[in-house]
């Protein structure tokens, strides 16, 4: 699995969603799946709404002040994602679709863990003890 402890934001229903996230986008590249691709797709673009919902919603219980900056980042990230998804549907489901897509997610989705979701849940962390 590509998740590992550096990506740990220390808020478990955001550190479970990030390792789906991750098991979903190596499913992708993994042969004995390859059957299942558009399924994996539909269901990748699904999920990455959902948790970046779910993200949402927890800044907006703290009042989170970079909340409208994270959900531009977010917007941005679902933007390309869907353009490579409406790629592979029409243009023949190509391999080096599925790779930009793995790509993508994978390296879109660490850099933003690494950056933003950690700022982000220690702030959260921290209003929450206050509570
Ligand atoms: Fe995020």
């Amino acid at each position: 699995m590509l998740w590992n402890k550096t990506l740990e934001t220390g808020v478990a229903k955001i550190d479970e969603q990030h390792k789906e996230l991750f098991v979903q986008a190596e499913k992708l590249l993994d042969r004995s799946q390859q059957q299942r691709i558009p399924e994996t797709l539909d269901f990748l673009k699904n999920y990455v709404v959902r948790h970046f919902t779910d993200e949402e919603a927890l800044q907006r219980r703290v009042q989170y002040p970079k909340s409208a900056f994270h959900h531009n980042l977010h917007v941005d990230f679902v933007g390309k994602f869907k353009k490579l998804y409406e790629e592979y549907k029409n243009n023949g489901e190509k391999l080096s679709v599925i790779l930009a897509i793995n790509s993508l997610v994978v390296n879109w989705l660490k850099d933003h863990i690494m950056v933003h979701d950690k700022e982000f849940c220690q702030f959260y962390l921290k209003q929450s003890q206050k509570s």
